[in-house]
């Protein structure tokens, strides 16, 4: 069985839980799109893991084993980071991780680049857009299979130099530790993987971002630098014959985003609004703007993100608030091929009067629901996601891995 996740929305949808549990019917767990732009959150009794480069298969009980393709851009010294505060709570993956020896480094510049010129967009300032154009300019950029080497010719010294004279001493050192670490985790990922397809192996491919922050489907230009969904995992990992069996899309039951650009179901105050409208007008996306407003109270969103926890993994940023969107949610099903549907955050919203829909201009009222007794919630809220979007099999109460009813 060859199994996808992947996010309906602006990311922050709530796969790494999925993928969490998912991990444990796979042999191996492969993340194939950006860097450590992703934070995926997975809390497993009284532990919670926050993990950026590495899929959540890392704490499954099973043990899978973990694959980093060549769509991902990796920062090597944060990637260390990771495996150690891994082994703090006694998960050793360094036997089973495999980090393909093309995947491009994000380098300390790529960082420098991303902060001084990634406000518009509100990036996470973690490299991953300088690293990607990089690896599309070619000429200074650098892949873990050379990481070594490179690391040591005159050129990439010139390069840490500069960056060393504002970031402090001791880059280029960290880097080097970095290098040799890895080392023994580099591998041909594309052969391995047709391998693993060929033998029949259990596969699980777990999509980081959303598709609505694709390079090519999103809010373009607000949006992340790669192929976020399932038609980026062929070329992403080596596997141009590729069937997926399952295609599973997340999605909260409301939405939200980090950062700038369109977000037609915001819950926002009118004067918000004509803001968000200046920002929006040469984008196509401006059509979803019009609609009828004000759509509530700023205290809705404040109350949703705060019973949601809804701040950043990577960046801590407080996520703006909207509610579900239902004929953008159609589009993202029909752009990553989604079979079934996880919706996420019930019990966010049970108990609250008001909840609504939104759905090309108009919103639809929500009764408020009881999870003790989900009926209301299968009927109403469930209900419309189906017939409107497409089969829902899940629904996640909590967050913790245990708090799952399969539909
Ligand atoms: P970048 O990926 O750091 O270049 O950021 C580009 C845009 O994508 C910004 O609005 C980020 O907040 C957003 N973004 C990137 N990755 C994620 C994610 O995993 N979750 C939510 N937003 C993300």
């Amino acid at each position: 069985m060859i199994t996808a996740i992947v996010g309906l929305g602006w990311g922050d949808e709530g796969k790494g839980k999925i993928a969490h549990i998912e991990s444990q019917n796979n042999d191996v767990v492969v993340r194939y799109n950006g860097g450590a732009n992703a934070g995926h959150t997975i809390c497993l009794d009284d532990d919670i893991f926050k993990l950026h480069h590495i899929p959540a298969g890392a704490v499954a009980s099973n043990e899978p084993d973990l694959v980093l393709t060549h769509g991902v851009v990796i920062n090597p010294v944060s990637m260390v980071e990771e495996i150690r505060q891994l082994r703090r709570s006694n998960i050793d993956i360094a036997d089973r991780l495999r980090i393909s020896d093309r995947a491009h480094c994000v380098m300390p510049w790529h960082i420098a680049a991303d902060v001084r010129k990634g406000g518009k967009i509100g990036t996470t300032k973690k490299g991953i857009g300088p690293c990607y154009a990089d690896k599309m300019h070619r000429s200074n950029a650098i892949r873990m299979g050379d990481l070594r080497k490179k690391l040591d010719d005159e050129r990439t010294q010139r390069f840490f130099a500069v960056d060393e004279t504002f970031h402090g001493q001791g880059l280029w050192q960290q880097y080097k530790e970095a290098a040799e670490f890895l080392q023994p985790m580099i591998f041909d990922t594309g052969q391995l993987l047709r391998n693993a397809v060929g033998s029949g192996l259990n596969i699980l491919f777990e999509g980081a971002n959303g598709i609505l922050l694709d390079v090519d489907f999103g809010t373009f230009p607000y949006c992340t630098s790669s192929g976020v969904g399932p038609a980026a995992i062929p070329q992403s990992c080596g596997l141009p014959n590729l069937h997926l069996d399952r295609i599973i899309g997340i999605i909260k039951c409301y939405a939200t985003r980090v950062g700038e650009g369109p977000f037609p179901s915001e819950i926002i105050t009118p004067e918000d609004e004509q803001l968000l409208s200046t920002c929006m007008s040469e984008s196509s996306w401006f059509k979803h703007t019009n609609r009828p407003y004000p759509i509530a109270a700023k205290e809705m969103s404040h109350l949703i993100r705060e019973k949601g926890n809804e701040y950043g993994t990577t960046t801590g940023r407080p996520r703006r608030i909207g509610w579900l969107d239902l004929g953008l949610t159609r589009e993202s099903v029909a752009l990553t091929g989604t079979t079934e549907i996880a919706l996420m955050h019930a019990d966010t919203l049970a108990g609250i009067e008001g909840i609504k829909m939104y759905d090309d201009g108009s919103l639809i009222d929500i009764p408020s629901y009881d999870l003790d007794d989900d009926i209301h919630f299968r009927t109403h809220f469930v209900g419309k996601v189906n017939a409107y979007c497409g089969p829902v099999s899940m629904y996640s109460y909590g967050p913790d891995a245990s708090e799952v009813c399969l539909l």
